[in-house]
């Protein structure tokens, strides 16, 4: 594709994935149980009722996986950390065979000349935190995940190109506390709201104490799904400003502004979370990037349900609309709106319905989704937005939470019976792509 004027030489071509989605070796060398793995042994949560134990058996294939990576040409590989692998208690005594993988991963990457960004936080709490003070539900949690921060920028953070915090906070707040689709699986808004203000002092706190001990680029990882009114009415338009304020304000005000936007705490009413004095200005602290996640879009209707999107460019197998230029124009409000720091985009991919047939998967919906975000990325970048990266999502077919191993977003397909991975058609595009990149 004729993009190779478009990006700057030394924007980062990577490739993204998760520790609880990827590693397995979940009661391995000490690592502690997370509140995914409880999730999973309760019968109904997970589609398929998989669960992550064994996953990609990336914990035993890293420097197979990082091959693949090299094959691609990445510039930069995203990943998490696990919280329970490091500090199996989520608290008090370190787990040096947790940091001893890590370090081996590092070392792997950087031999392949691959820039590794971490994230602190992808959902993965260790389970031992939900049992002595209730998780993210607790304000305690805050200065645990500042501690457990620290450690890892002092130990990793001059091998690191950045680290971010957390990983779609929205999701965490919402889905595992509201929604009950993911873990810890409850079903409370006020629990969400006082669970995000928790996430977000966490993420402060966090900031803070990493700054004390590295000089590691830091930041922290939002998702975003911009909310388009289902018909042009009043009514439409107004839940359209809440469901937008929920995902994108609630997040990017307290950041980059250090406040709640007020029309989401008049709707949340009596469930809006306590807040103490001081802890604004500790979630507002300055950042050297902004992650963001970038996949669809979604139609709100006053009256719910709203009709169907139009779907004009298509649906992934998660039934996500196709919009390529939503991303386009959101990056662009984001930087009118906030000023944000440089961008990377942290996540973007899509689940395909592959098939492994002698040795290839034809998955030409994806080749077709990654150039069409990449145009679109290309698109407001021209418009003047500072993207620094862009990481697919993800390098490996993964267990997709609550869709368990159903939904492949893999460049490269997983045989799970055997581990066998394969590139599948979008590999050799995106390798093709990027070396023309870093072509004359
Ligand atoms: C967001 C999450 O960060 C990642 O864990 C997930 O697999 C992808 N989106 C796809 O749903």
């Amino acid at each position: 594709m004729a993009l190779a004027d478009k990006f700057p030489s030394d924007f980062l071509w990577g490739s993204a994935t998760s520790a609880a989605q990827i590693e397995g070796a979940a009661r391995e060398d000490g690592r502690g149980p997370s509140i995914w793995d409880r999730f999973c042994a309760q019968p109904g949560r997970i589609k398929d009722a998989s669960t992550p134990e064994v996953a990609c058996d990336h914990y035993h294939r890293y420097a197979e996986d990082v091959g693949l990576m090299r094959w691609l040409g990445l510039g930069a590989y995203r990943f998490s950390l696990s919280w329970s692998r490091l500090q199996p208690q989520g608290r008090g005594a370190w787990n040096e065979a947790g940091f001893d993988f890590y370090d081996r991963l590092l070392d792997e990457l950087l031999a392949a000349g691959i820039q590794p960004l971490a994230t602190l936080y992808h959902w993965d709490l260790p389970a031992a935190l939900e049992d002595s003070i209730g998780g993210w539900l607790s304000r305690d949690i805050a200065p645990l995940f500042a501690d457990y921060a620290a450690e890892v920028a002092r130990r990793f953070g001059d091998r690191l190109h950045s680290i971010a915090t957390l990983n779609e906070p929205w999701c965490v707040a919402t889905l595992g506390y509201e929604t009950a689709q993911f873990a810890p699986g409850h079903t409370s808004r006020a629990e969400a709201a006082q669970v995000s203000h928790h996430l977000l002092l966490a993420h402060g706190q966090a900031i803070q104490a990493m700054r004390a001990v590295c000089r590691t680029p830091l930041g922290i990882v939002l998702n975003h799904t911009p909310s388009f009114a289902a018909a042009p009415n009043e009514a439409d338009r107004i839940a359209t400003r809440i469901d937008d304020g929920l995902n994108v304000r609630w997040y990017m005000d307290p950041v980059f502004r250090g406040t709640y936007p007020a029309d989401v705490l008049a709707y949340l009413g009596a469930d809006a979370p306590r807040v103490q004095p001081g802890d604004m200005a500790t979630i507002q602290q300055p950042l050297d990037f902004l992650g963001l996640n970038f996949y669809t879009r979604s139609i709100i209707s006053a009256s719910p349900p709203a009709p169907p999107a139009p779907g004009l460019q298509g649906f992934t197998d998660m039934g996500w609309e196709v919009v390529p230029e939503v991303l386009t124009q959101h990056l662009v409000r984001l930087t009118r709106e906030y000023a944000p720091p440089p961008i990377f985009i942290t996540e973007n991919g899509m689940a395909n319905a592959d098939e492994l047939r002698e040795g290839r998967v034809a998955d030409t919906p994806r080749i077709a989704y990654l150039q069409s975000h990449l145009q679109a990325l290309a698109r407001a970048m021209q418009l003047g937005v500072d993207v620094r990266g862009y990481f697919y999502w993800s390098l490996l077919d993964n267990f997709e939470w609550n869709s368990g191993y159903a939904k492949r977003f893999g460049l490269f397909h997983v045989d799970y019976a055997t581990q066998q991975r394969t590139a599948k058609d979008s590999a050799h595009w995106y390798r093709q792509f990027i070396a023309a990149q870093a072509g004359p």
